[in-house]
């Protein structure tokens, strides 16, 4: 309790004796319980390199990459499972800090993050299944977000998804709502209500699509209008 000492806490003893805590005292004393209840993983923020526009690199807000990693880590309960995140570092990170012993490859383009160790692969999503063999069909949750918003682009992607999933795989797919009808073609996906979001302000529209309907979570699939 030392730090409560340093806070010039002040004790009133009434004319019975009894101590009192001052009321300053009384609200140093909260704010010390409540720092001590904080998980060390609240007060950590999760550090990221900076983004290079030139790779179309927008990472997510924070309660964005906690929103998706808890629900992929929700999919993971139950039965063990490996993560796929193809072109989502912010996610990676975030779902490594929130449980470190999940198990999670990266395949990323830029190569700082060849960080990861032996978690990163590099990926580039022109060769799709330019991948080691022993990825074929042995995820069985797999999150994407492409780095362009054209067709040529999702197609790929879907083709590096099918190379990646194992049987009933959940997939998630954060991209422009411009690649609606293309997600439902390609992968039989369909837009959650939760809206992901950028620390910096994108002008496209973006969604989160999931092959599965997550029911409550995700504010769950949005309805066909
Ligand atoms: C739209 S960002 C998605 C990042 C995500 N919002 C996050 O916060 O983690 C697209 C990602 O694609 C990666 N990328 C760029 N060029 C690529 C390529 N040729 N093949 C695969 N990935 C690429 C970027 O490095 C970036 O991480």
């Amino acid at each position: 309790m030392e730090e409560l000492a340093d806070r010039n806490v002040g004790v009133d003893v009434d004319d019975d004796d009894v101590p009192t805590l001052s009321s300053q005292a009384l609200a140093a004393l909260q704010e010390f319980l409540r720092e001590q209840n904080q998980s060390p993983a609240d007060q950590s923020e999760v550090s990221l390199v900076t983004e290079d526009w030139r790779l179309s690199q927008f990472w997510y807000d924070r309660e964005t990459a906690e929103t998706v990693a808890n629900e992929v880590l929700a999919l993971c309960s139950g039965s063990p499972s490996r993560v796929a995140c193809i072109a989502c570092p912010t996610l990676y990170a975030y779902l490594k800090r929130i449980d470190p012993s999940v198990s999670v490859q990266l395949l990323e383009f830029d190569k700082r993050f060849e960080q990861y160790g032996s978690d990163f692969t590099f990926y580039d999503y022109n060769k799709p299944e330019e991948l080691p063999t022993e990825m074929k069909h042995s995820y069985q949750v797999i999150v994407a977000d492409p780095p362009y918003l054209s067709g040529e682009c999702l197609e790929k992607v879907a083709q590096t998804i099918s190379f990646l999933s194992h049987s009933n795989a959940y997939l998630h797919l954060l991209t422009g709502e411009v690649q609606k009808d293309r997600a439902a073609e390609l992968l039989g996906l369909h837009p959650c209500i939760f809206w992901p979001r950028h620390s910096s302000k994108l002008g496209n529209e973006f969604r989160l699509f999931t092959n599965y309907d997550p029911g409550t979570r995700l504010g769950g699939w949005e309805q066909e209008k």
